[in-house]
């Protein structure tokens, strides 16, 4: 294991992660690394199943691993306790989670509230979330009489509301007509560009991922390959050379 670079927002070192189910285990992740620097988008894609959402649920301290080191802004998680890792993620990280994770109970207006401490003095930058977002008018709607793609602005608006260093999202755009996934990409890419924050994005999707900076492929749970998108936004190119990683991984 090579020593943590505390320069880097984000550096995991060769994790390992199983599952166990009855008797059997899963192996979901193994010899695992990703750095990411400031002012980086990195998008990762990987079939279902090659351990993409698990990677991310590590990152974010959710899961613990069974090897290796989770390391944000040169803190290893593996040494918080359960109280304190919550404080730290609260502090550092903005999490978009594949299936949303809203509160059924509370408005749409109140979840985006939900991971700021003190939600005093919030109303501006919740109001102009809600209008990026183009939510205005669902503010006071309960997950449950939102549509996917609304519960999923929803779920970007509390992950973005406290100015996170970090931001980690699962498939952000999977439930959005295209028109709303682009002006998520590109309030995504603005994070990054003006602001200076990082971002780790799953996506399946080559017209999402040619947003960030670098594709990182996943494969079985292990890094099969990785590359830049050199700022082209070209999917279809994006597309071929995840597939030609995958079948040369094939080949392996
Ligand atoms: N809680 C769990 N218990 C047991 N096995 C799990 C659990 N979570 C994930 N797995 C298994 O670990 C592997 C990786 O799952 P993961 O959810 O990370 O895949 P993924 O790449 O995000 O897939 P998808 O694109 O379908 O979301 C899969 O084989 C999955 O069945
Ligand atoms: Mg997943």
């Amino acid at each position: 294991m090579t020593t943590p670079d505390s320069s880097l927002p984000l550096d995991v070192d060769q994790i390992g992660k199983s599952y166990r189910q009855g008797r059997a285990s899963v192996r979901a992740l193994k010899n695992v690394s990703l750095s990411v620097e400031a002012g980086e988008f990195v998008a990762i894609m990987g079939a279902s199943g090659s351990g993409k959402s698990t990677l991310l649920h590590a990152i974010a301290g959710l899961i613990d691993v069974d090897e290796g080191r989770v390391v944000i802004a040169g803190q290893d998680l593996a040494q918080f306790g359960d109280a304190a890792l919550t404080r730290f993620r609260r502090r550092q990280l903005g999490i978009v989670f594949q299936a949303y994770n809203l509160i059924p109970t509370l408005s749409a207006e109140d979840n985006i509230r939900l991971p700021a401490t003190a939600s005093a003095g919030l109303d501006r930058e919740v109001d102009a979330m809600l209008d990026r977002l183009g939510m205005t008018d669902r503010r006071q709607h309960k997950p449950a009489a939102l549509s996917g793609g609304e519960q999923q602005r929803v779920a970007i608006a509390r992950a973005l509301i406290c100015n996170p260093a970090i931001l980690l999202a699962d498939e952000p755009t999977g439930s959005l007509d295209s028109v709303s996934g682009t002006h998520l990409c590109q309030l995504l890419r603005a994070m990054v560009d003006e602001q200076g924050r990082s971002i780790v994005m799953v996506t399946h999707e080559p017209h999402v991922a040619m947003w960030a900076d670098r594709v990182v492929v996943l494969k079985d749970g292990e890094n099969l390959a990785e590359f830049a998108t050199d700022g082209r936004r070209d999917p279809q190119s994006l597309g071929n050379r995840y597939h030609q990683s995958l079948d040369a991984g094939c080949e392996r």
